[in-house]
């Protein structure tokens, strides 16, 4: 908010998203229908929420939820949080055309597996690529209304919006662009096989700044920029000059808000894990192991259901005293691959419980239910380990959040290197989820880790998220993009 007052004044920010950061659904109540409201499992949401609070925003989002309509004004708004409003929520409706072709087609048969090296192969249809054409002109054109004037700032999120920001630059000249991309940007030779590359990259560079979570996708970025593009690329200052216009492309680490909000009203940790417990009925003596992730093939669910099988064969002291207990929000489960990921998980978790489940207790509790971020916290804050095993993660902050929530400075965090927060939280044990052994030896390793060694770890981590935190990450950018204009107003001032 000071950069913002300091830096740009008097600048209106909107926030471009696909998933809103409130959802009204219709349920089955006592009385009939009701209204539930669902804040979604999403690291953009957690990101960007506490951002758009503290700054009175305007949030522009796909209106998803079965009762949105019910709740918005007759300009399709809403004011959020509900509890205490402080921004504006804007919501688009689309068509089940226009979200399948859309959403489920061209962003995540298509984009989505073209930027994970997870080995499902991306699906390319020419209908979904009109239909995604068609969904950003609809966003741009209300980004177009809903700005104040002719020079907002407009933080565009993610890969469902690769071609907003030049349809926004046409229409907004003078406005600040800023393009996040919360997920991995692979390699040129991986990006070349999207039949309209060159579209997506000419899209992105109508941005003033693009960001990425570390430094080795904007450089994966701008070698996919030199390849395919006529464009003058200054390596040292990392900006881009195309078509008359310079995009800076940098790495800006997400985090999350610190302290997190969750923690204000959650019991200790003592209380978190006598709860927990008797919830899933686990003995005193069993160590407790969480995953908490939507249930995506790039997260690695498989990869660690087969170190715990690997843990059980050669530690068998360890059947019947520790539970995984994976939360597994539902995702995009009409598409083939996450269906196909849900009944391989579900059907690998049930053999383990019959292999190694003993007087009752099951080594895997496969939780596939939605949590709010209130049981998500109490579900760390219980947790002897946490564990992130993504094939790949374009940052992953469920492992900034864990850290976050264990203010008693316990717990183990098991942490993929292929996962961005890797490169921040040193203090994990690192592992590389493709080797099953290794994954194993650190299990045993975290599990037999002394209390002193947790502390020192966790109270390490525990400084680099809080210093790194989401308001930092927002504070760079908006720092970026008031340089980007106060250097364009001088250069016109003197042409
Ligand atoms: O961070 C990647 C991301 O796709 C976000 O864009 C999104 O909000 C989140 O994961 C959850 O995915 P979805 O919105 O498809 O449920």
């Amino acid at each position: 908010r000071k950069i913002l007052a300091d830096e740009l004044p008097g600048a209106q920010v909107i926030v471009v998203s696909n998933r809103e950061p409130y959802i009204h659904n219709l349920v089955d109540g006592p009385d009939g229908d009701e209204v539930e409201l669902v804040v979604p499992a999403s690291g953009l949401v957690s990101a960007l929420e506490p951002i758009t609070r503290a700054c009175n925003g305007t949030w522009i989002a796909y209106g998803g939820g079965s009762a949105d309509h019910l709740t918005v004004g007759a300009d399709d708004s809403i004011q959020v949080p509900p509890d205490r409003p402080s921004y504006t929520l804007r919501r688009v409706w689309l068509s089940e055309e226009e979200h399948e072709g859309y959403y489920l087609g061209f962003a995540n048969e298509g984009l989505w597996p073209l930027c994970h090296i997870a080995f499902t192969r991306p699906v390319f249809r020419t209908s979904d690529w009109e239909t995604y054409q068609a969904v950003n002109r609809k966003f741009a054109d209300t980004v177009v209304k809903e700005a104040r004037n002719e020079r907002p700032i407009v933080l565009v999120q993610d890969y469902h919006f690769a071609l907003l920001p030049r349809m926004i630059r046409e229409r907004l000249p003078e406005a600040i662009v800023i393009t996040f991309w919360h997920i991995p940007w692979p390699n040129s030779e991986v990006f070349s096989i999207c039949p309209w590359r060159e579209a997506i990259l000419d899209g992105l560079l109508g941005s003033s700044i693009i960001g990425f979570h570390t430094q080795f996708h904007c450089n994966n970025f701008i070698e996919s920029v030199d390849r395919f593009m006529e464009s003058r690329i200054e390596r040292e200052d990392a900006a881009i000059s195309y078509g008359g216009q310079t995009s800076l492309v940098h790495a800006y680490p997400i985090s999350i808000e610190w302290p997190p909000v969750q923690l204000e009203t959650l019991p200790s940790v003592a209380e978190c894990r006598r709860d927990v417990r008797e919830k899933y009925g686990l003995a005193d003596d069993v160590k407790l192991c969480v995953g908490v992730e939507r249930l995506d093939y790039t997260k690695g669910i498989l990869d660690r259901l087969r170190a715990l099988e690997d843990l059980f064969e050669r530690h068998p002291e360890w059947i019947g005293r520790l539970t995984l207990l994976q939360v597994a929000a539902p995702s995009r489960g009409t598409l083939p691959a996450y269906r196909q990921l849900y009944e391989e998980c579900h059907r690998y978790a049930d053999e383990l419980n019959r292999r190694f489940g003993r007087n009752g207790s099951k080594p895997v509790l496969m939780v596939a239910e939605h949590h709010s971020q209130r049981q998500v916290y109490e579900v760390y804050r219980a947790a002897d380990l946490c564990l992130v095993t993504s094939l790949h993660d374009g940052m992953n902050l469920v492992a900034k959040e864990f850290v976050a929530a264990r203010d008693d400075e316990r717990g183990v965090l098991l942490l993929s290197t292929f996962a961005g927060a890797s490169k921040e939280l040193l203090e994990a044990l690192i592992v590389n989820p493709y080797d099953v052994t290794m994954m194993a030896d650190a299990l045993q390793q975290a599990l037999t880790m002394p209390e002193q060694e947790q502390r020192s770890r966790m109270r390490r981590m525990r400084e680099i998220v809080r210093d790194n935190n989401v308001y930092r990450w927002a504070g760079s950018m908006l720092l970026d993009a008031a340089r980007l204009r106060k250097r364009g107003e001088m250069e016109r001032a003197t042409a």
